[in-house]
């Protein structure tokens, strides 16, 4: 299995970006945590960031290349882009949505995705660990 974890708009800077709701761990770190998950579950995982609307969308037409499946945290994407859902909506391959942070504990603008309804599922609200359940759940249902 191979599973692309694709992360959006300033995850770049986790670690030091409002640590009080995404945790102070980096996304180097997430990274590398992801990779050692994925390889004891028999997956080969390959991360990708970009702060561009495009770069997420040209990520994940190549993913239909390679990727089994695709972990996906959109960041401020999640609730603006027509684009990301067409994309997500084109490949056919599975599709999960995660957020490090609960979205429906905070400001309202968060608590609509443009993504959701072609996602396989979902995962929100338990930090970095929000990309483990969604590998996990990827790779034994995806
Ligand atoms: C986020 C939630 C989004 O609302 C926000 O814009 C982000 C991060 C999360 O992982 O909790 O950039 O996707």
């Amino acid at each position: 299995m191979k599973i692309l974890v694709l992360h959006g708009p300033n995850l770049n800077l986790l670690g030091t970006r409002e640590p009080e709701i995404y945790g102070s761990m980096t996304l180097g770190e997430i990274d590398a945590k992801l990779v050692e998950l994925g390889k004891s579950l028999g997956a080969d995982v390959k991360c990708l960031q970009s702060n561009h609307e495009g770069g997420l969308i040209d990520a994940l037409h190549d993913a239909r290349t390679w990727a089994n499946g695709v972990l996906f945290n959109p960041g401020g994407y999640t609730h603006t882009s027509v684009a990301l859902r067409d994309a997500i909506a084109a490949i056919g391959i599975p599709v999960v949505e995660v957020h490090l942070s609960n979205v429906y504990a905070r400001e309202e603008f968060r608590h609509h995705s443009m993504i959701s309804a072609v996602c396989k599922g979902k995962v929100i609200g338990f930090g970095w660990r929000s990309y483990a359940l969604g590998l996990r759940g990827l790779l034994e249902a995806g």
